[in-house]
């Protein structure tokens, strides 16, 4: 089995997503990931399991029985929510996550307010985290800063798992589950997720999201991806080159309501303004073509839909929120539980769940 142990940190940095994938499994073959640091370590059979566990826990978390075993599966385990960027739903909801599992939680939410601030290295910061609990979930402003901690976790004396909850610019991969577990919902009674087109709309570049959900499409047949974004701010060439390398059908353009009028689910992002190089850079781009409104809303296929991974602007307008298509207040349901899945699964827990008599 392939190990982060036996490999240097280096030589590791350098794999591509795809063969850093065997390094971050549970158990060999079996293709859930121990450390879940991107989209790349989720295939299509890991997604039908994780979202078939997810609706297990769900069903299970209904009764007060189910509820109270729930609590019991991982009552012995501790896990630090580490989050030294902003978050209000990816935290609230891996925190929900924790407790319908029975974890225990602690909290780092400001790196001003840890040893961070002294001058301590994200290493150190680490193994002390480690010293006390049993997984970390973090998110940091730091591309690939998940994937450093990962291997230095695995390579210390008291390895314990690494979820990422967004890294910088690059990935985002439990968002992605939440989106994609609300999508195969949005679809289960009408066909299902193949076959389908989904736009993305609005900072493509920046928004790390659309790197990981874009991804985590191309494991269902048929999918066409449509980018919808300012020149400035269109989708990156990494997720570009991705998509012509599968023979995955996408196209870019500026029009957003051609794009809907096709579209079975539209996905509208926010603009990242908080990575822009020079202060109001964002606000000298023309963005009012890229909103979703009453208009726009009357173009969506009947049974479409219409996501955001929140927080949102003005990118779709209030007049949406009561519309059966949209479906931005269940992501953020679906994320606790498809996070509850994940974290159950990590620790060994999809088959006692799924064969629990609850
Ligand atoms: C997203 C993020 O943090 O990347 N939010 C989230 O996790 N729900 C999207 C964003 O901030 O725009």
């Amino acid at each position: 089995m392939a190990k982060l142990t036996d490999i240097s940190r280096e030589d590791f940095s350098r794999l591509s997503l795809e063969a850093k994938r065997p390094y971050l499994e549970r158990c060999e073959g079996d293709g859930l990931p121990y450390h879940t640091l991107f989209a790349q370590q989720f295939d299509r059979g890991i997604l039908e399991r994780l979202c078939t566990l997810a609706n297990r826990i769900r069903f299970i978390n209904k009764s007060r029985e189910g509820a109270l075993y729930l609590k019991t599966v991982l009552a012995h385990k501790r896990a630090m929510l580490y989050f030294s960027q902003p978050s209000s739903r990816t935290f609230l909801s891996h925190l929900a996550a924790c407790q319908i599992l029975g974890m225990t939680t602690g909290s780092v939410r400001d790196a001003a307010t840890s040893s961070e601030f002294k001058g301590e290295s994200h290493e150190d910061s680490i193994r002390t985290f480690s010293s006390y609990f049993d997984m970390i979930i973090m998110r940091s402003p730091e591309q690939g800063l998940a994937e450093r901690m990962a291997w230095e976790l695995s390579n210390s004396s008291r390895p314990i798992p690494i979820l990422n909850a967004g890294s910088g610019k690059d990935q985002h991969p439990t968002q992605a589950l939440l989106d994609i577990y609300t999508l195969v919902r949005s679809f289960e009674t009408k066909g299902g997720l193949d076959g389908r087109t989904v736009t993305f709309c609005g900072d493509l570049m920046r928004g790390r999201t659309v790197r990981s959900l874009s991804y985590l499409l191309t494991n269902f047949r048929d999918v066409k991806q449509i980018f919808v974004a300012p020149q400035e701010l269109q989708v990156p060439a990494d997720v570009v080159m991705i998509l012509a390398k599968k023979g995955i059908d996408f196209e870019v353009t500026d029009d957003l309501k051609s794009a809907v009028k096709v579209s079975d689910a539209v996905y509208m992002t926010r603009i990242q303004d908080e990575w822009d190089s020079s202060k109001g850079a964002s606000a000298r781009i023309d963005t009012s073509k890229f909103k979703f409104g009453a208009e726009e809303l009357s173009l969506l296929k009947k049974d479409g839909a219409l996501l955001h991974p929140l927080p949102r602007r003005d990118e779709i307008a209030t007049c949406c929120d009561r519309d059966p298509r949209a479906m931005y207040w269940r992501q953020m349901r679906n994320g606790m539980w498809i996070r509850a899945a994940l974290i159950a699964a990590t620790f060994g827990l999809e088959k006692p769940i799924m064969d629990c008599g609850y």
